[in-house]
């Protein structure tokens, strides 16, 4: 067996460090491995004993007369790498490292991690862990952990990166009703880690949506392209911990100051199709409907209660998450109109009212979801005197037969008296939720899935066949061989250009009479800028002129700037001033650069010039999951678009143009990555094309 297989339906399991003590890990082990009813051959592995829960024990793996394909490891550390080395020698597939005091501990505990890491590479194993509670696959079935509880048998892999939360959270989801098919416990991630798993178990079976919980990821750029490929065909939903704005980046640059380290998480989740809960209970709230739910087809939903207040509440939510009411077509409302009494709103959502037996739902079920523009329905109910909980729900059941297509939650509200309805509703599959908030949001969860299937599984980069990757090499090794890390502006306009970036005409001066006739080449009027690789923010020195008419402006003007810089950064090192063509006015606007440590490459773009960092109107992607299209809806999602489309009867701006300089930037910083740092504020961009006006490149 190779592969993951053997960590979920290995053909035989050995528990080392098996013990008769009930305390001990090691006997809890192999008492759910034979609880939860394995059927496979089971090896106990102590020295010490024949036998342990009426199993043979053997003294270690080499004596165990037949194959083994999982061996679950429960000895204490300093025994770890002598166990694992004989398990490589004897031919195991996988193995489940429960041992904690390992990088979890500090210096000494990573240097035996590194050690169990190469015996582990050495035989060509696999492992999970070490420090983790182990793994269950309800199918096979195989509970390899020490979890007081088997979860009950279902749909939903969960993979947590903390053991403890991941015991809690399989006790609480078996009261909760939420069938699991795999628990995977990833303790230190040494060799398995969320990516591999999710390559795994995106063609499970028996796995209808993947959770989990986790606080990093190993390797930012395969979890974005494998998690993309796999989220195509399962939904992967990502509670991740650790949210703060902590590790922000220091901020060098405008784009860098944007970008927090857990935008980078934001970025790549979206780009790898992964939907992001806020907390646990919502992570649950979605899994509960995607383990049981079709992906709706839009975003219209129909609401059927039998009081007004929660039906405005859940009114409210919807549009709130950016789904619909949906608008029934006339006949639907005739027939409900026929069939309702008087007092119902027959329009959505329909209120069968306080006084509501279970037939009023059934009417407004069957003429609701038989409408055309009706994708998804949540139920409603209030306890009242009159009404029937248990009956409704099963009048909920025969709905969801009768559309299968069409995905139905509920929201039974009250205690007592609604619990034996939520139960009967659960147990045939039905999502149910105390209130109508998150009914509401696993719809929105599913239904941002179901667009989210709409891309395509793989992002091919565009490719740019004008481009001059020797010329910006050499720009780059004169810049280097100059000491410095930060261009100046006219070699940055060069390095733009070398990608046919279009950028303002500009031509460095060293005195004020080379500054006048430069700008008499490039025609008036002219904006002077300090060029100095170690002042990010020019205006803010006294280091620009706008709007320079005549040789004499650029002349006075070029000493004022040098006089300002000289006063206020006395040991700045100044390399002239860049003499730029004035570009008439247009949407000002920013494309940029970061480089986040976990997923590389971020591209921003948004509102340019001066007020960027107030107004925070930009939209992030990661550069190599780019495409024409991803580009687009990046663009989308900024005010900025507003503007471009032609805001208050302005002419539109030339969009195809910003989208081909995105495109480009991304190619650049692709194909250099010793690029730390972009920021191209502002871009002009023109009914007709855009123009580069102040590019800032850092490189390492
Ligand atoms: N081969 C086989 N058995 C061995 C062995 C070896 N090389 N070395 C020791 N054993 C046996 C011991 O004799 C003992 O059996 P016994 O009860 O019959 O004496 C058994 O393995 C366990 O060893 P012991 O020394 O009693 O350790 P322990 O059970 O107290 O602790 C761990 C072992 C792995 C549980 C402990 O070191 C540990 O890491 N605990 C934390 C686990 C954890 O929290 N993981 C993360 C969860 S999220």
């Amino acid at each position: 067996m190779s592969g993951l297989g053997a960590v979920f339906k290995p053909h035989s399991v050995a528990v080392i460090g098996a013990s008769k003590s009930p305390g001990k890990i090691g006997h809890a082990i192999l008492k759910n491995i034979i609880e939860s009813g394995y059927n496979g051959p089971v090896y106990p592995i102590n020295p010490k004993e024949d036998e342990i829960l009426g199993l043979r024990c053997y003294p270690s793996m080499r004596a165990v007369p037949g194959e083994v394909s999982l061996a679950v490891i429960s000895v204490p550390p300093q025994a770890v790498l002598s166990v694992a080395e004989e398990c490589g020698q004897v031919g195991v597939n996988c193995l489940v490292v429960i041992t904690a005091g390992f990088k979890e501990t500090g210096k000494e505990g990573l240097d035996l991690e590194l050690k169990l890491k190469e015996i582990v590479k050495k035989y060509g194993m696999r492992m999970i862990g070490p420090n983790c509670l182990g793994i269950i696959d309800t199918h096979t079935p195989l509970n390899a952990s020490f979890a007081k509880r088997s979860p009950l048998k279902g749909r939903i892999a969960f993979i947590s990166q903390s053991g403890a939360l991941g015991v809690a959270i399989l006790d609480w989801s078996i009261q909760r009703g939420l069938g699991m098919s795999k628990f995977v416990s990833l303790g230190n991630k040494t060799d398995i880690s969320e990516t591999d798993l999710i390559e795994e178990i995106a063609s499970d079976d028996e796995t209808s949506v993947i959770l989990f919980y986790l606080e990093d990821i190993s390797d930012g750029r395969r979890f974005v392209e494998v998690a993309r490929a796999s989220s195509s065909k399962k939904p992967i939903l990502i509670f991740k911990a650790g949210t703060t704005q902590a590790g922000a980046q220091a901020a060098s640059s405008h784009t860098g100051a944007l970008a927090g380290s857990d935008l980078a998480y934001d970025v790549a989740f979206k780009q790898a199709g992964v939907l992001r809960a806020k907390t646990i209970e919502e992570l649950f709230d979605w899994a509960s409907a995607f383990a049981s739910q079709p992906i709706p087809s839009g975003k219209n939903v129909l609401v059927v209660t039998n009081s007004g207040g929660p039906g405005i509440i859940t009114t409210d939510y919807v549009e709130n998450v950016g789904l619909n009411m949906a608008r029934f077509q006339k006949e639907t409302v005739e027939n409900l109109r026929k069939s309702l009494p008087p007092t119902a709103n027959l329009y959505n959502p329909i209120d069968v009212i306080g006084d509501a037996l279970p037939e009023r739902y059934e009417i407004a079920l069957k003429y609701g979801l038989e409408d055309p523009a009706v994708c998804s329905a949540i139920v409603l109910l209030t306890p009242t005197a009159v009404i029937d909980p248990d009956q409704t729900a099963s009048v909920v059941i025969e709905a969801a037969k009768a559309h299968r297509d069409i995905p139905i939650v509920t929201s039974f509200m009250g205690g007592e008296a609604v619990e034996q309805a939520r139960k009967t509703l659960s147990s045939a599959g039905i999502p149910t939720y105390p209130f109508p908030e998150p009914a509401v949001s696993a719809l929105a969860g599913l239904t941002r899935y179901g667009q989210r299937r709409l891309k395509p599984s793989t992002i091919s980069s565009p490719v740019y066949e004008d481009v001059d990757r020797e010329a910006v090499k050499e720009i780059f090794r004169e810049v280097k061989e100059d000491g410095r890390l930060v261009l100046l502006g006219p070699e940055a306009a060069r390095v733009a250009r070398s990608y046919n970036i279009p950028v303002a005409p500009s031509l460095l001066a060293k005195r004020p009479d080379e500054a006048a006739y430069m700008a008499e080449v490039l025609g008036f009027p002219v904006v002077l800028k300090i060029a100095s690789p170690k002042i990010m923010h020019k205006t803010d020195v006294g280091g620009v002129k706008v709007n320079c008419k005549t040789p004499r402006e650029v002349r006075d003007g070029f000493v004022e700037i040098m006089d300002n810089v000289h006063r206020l950064m006395p040991d700045a090192t100044l390399y002239g001033v860049e003499v730029q063509k004035m570009m008439k006015k247009g949407v000002e606007l920013i494309i940029g650069m970061t480089k986040d440590m976990q997923f590389g490459p971020l591209i921003a773009f948004g509102l340019g010039g001066i007020y960027v960092n107030l107004l925070k109107d930009v939209s992030f992607r990661l550069a190599y999951a780019l495409d024409e299209s991803e580009i687009e809806e990046m663009i989308s999602e900024t005010k900025a678009h507003m503007l471009l489309k032609g805001y208050r009867g302005e002419k539109p701006c030339d969009i195809k143009s910003i989208v081909d300089t995105i495109g480009r930037i991304s190619a650049l910083v692709l194909d250099f990555p010793e690029i730390t740092d972009v920021d191209v504020n502002p871009v002009m961009a023109y009914p007709d094309g855009v123009a580069a006006l102040d590019i800032k490149i850092t490189i390492s």
